[in-house]
């Protein structure tokens, strides 16, 4: 995987050969973004029952589930994908010794399928940008946070490869800043053109009646279209709202949770404050020493906030509870 820790000065790969590098990845976000948690967690599995002892595959996957599924709480993609790979692991019919192999199999399906869904999901919100848009853009959710493409930058950057001409405002994403070091980043390899902006000053310019837009992923989707995704979509989505500007959060199916049927049932990871305390101003921390501070990871963002949602089954409008069980429906009956 690609070490997001180190970007955008660094581009270095880290390997991974046992669960708990795998797991050490992913609490520390060497990987991070929805999708690409959910392979991480698949690969996690594979790397479980590659060095499980004989004769004891099936337990210690078990054990290695609950623990990539408790590494990242929010994001349900990291457990859809975890979950995926335990129904081989559950499978009585498939024999302990080709439990590793049937896995590796899965997980590089899993992959692939990633791609062709971001693909399609990007294809569908980028039918939402008009030539000349500019849009205010959240997080990370470029190809760094999936296998390839992205959700709602995969979205822009298939309007830009369309011709489109595009403007992104690009929020730092304060504490772990997505925004300023890997969207910025990666809007450079696409050459989308950018100017980064703090997440404060996301109110100036949705008011200016100069942005068009606001894109951006989802980490868990409640069956009432509730959006928990990185913290500040909640203020973004308020702002953008007040200012009659549209709001779009875009994710693949695997994002929506049926089984919660609002936001508010969705855990929210909470980091450590060091992320928080760790800004330097001047060479210097910025908090006095011994500060302390609460730092949500995600917040949930309102389903009448948002305008559509943009998925690889379509674009999906209000009623949320009706329509998104519906699509789901509908793709499941496609799939068959
Ligand atoms: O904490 P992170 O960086 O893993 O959070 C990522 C986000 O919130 C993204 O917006 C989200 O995963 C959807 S984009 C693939």
């Amino acid at each position: 995987m690609i070490d997001q820790r180190r970007l955008p000065r660094r581009f270095e790969y880290l390997h991974c050969q046992t669960l708990d590098e795998m797991l050490d990845a992913i609490r520390s976000m060497a990987i991070r973004g929805a999708p690409a948690l959910a392979v991480a967690g698949a690969y996690g599995m594979v790397l479980a029952a590659l060095k499980a002892s004989t004769g004891n595959v099936r337990n210690q996957a078990k054990n290695a589930a609950e623990l990539l599924i408790a590494s990242r709480p929010t994001a349900v993609n990291l457990a859809w994908g975890v979950n995926r790979m335990l129904k081989i692991v559950l499978n009585e019919s498939i024999s302990d010794a080709d439990i590793p192999d049937k896995l590796l199999v899965e997980a590089h399906l899993m992959a692939e399928e990633d791609v062709q869904i971001n693909r399609k999901l990007a294809e569908n919100g980028a039918s939402l940008i008009n030539d000349g848009d500019t849009i205010i853009h959240h997080c990370n959710t470029g190809s760094l946070a999936v296998v390839d493409w992205g959700t709602a930058l995969g979205a822009i950057r298939f309007a830009h490869e369309q011709g489109k001409r595009i403007h992104l405002l690009v929020d730092e994403t304060r504490p772990r800043l997505q925004g300023a070091r890997l969207t910025a980043w990666e809007c450079e390899q696409y050459g989308i053109p950018y100017e980064i902006i703090t997440d404060n000053a996301a109110g100036f310019f949705l008011r200016s009646g100069k942005v068009n837009k606001v894109f951006f992923g989802a980490d868990r989707v409640a069956a009432n279209g509730d959006v928990v995704n990185k913290v500040g979509t909640y203020m973004l989505s308020l702002a953008a709202h007040t200012n009659g500007v549209p709001v779009y959060s875009v994710f693949p199916l695997s994002t929506l949770d049926l089984s919660i049927p609002n936001g508010d049932r969705i855990p929210i990871e909470e980091r450590d404050g060091d992320e928080v305390l760790g800004l330097e101003f001047h060479g210097e921390p910025v908090a006095p020493v011994g500060a302390k501070a609460r730092n949500p990871a995600f917040d949930i963002t309102p389903n009448g906030l948002i305008t559509s949602l943009v998925t690889e089954a379509g674009i999906i409008t209000p009623p949320y509870d009706l329509n998104l069980a519906r699509c789901v429906y509908n793709n499941s009956l496609e799939g068959k």
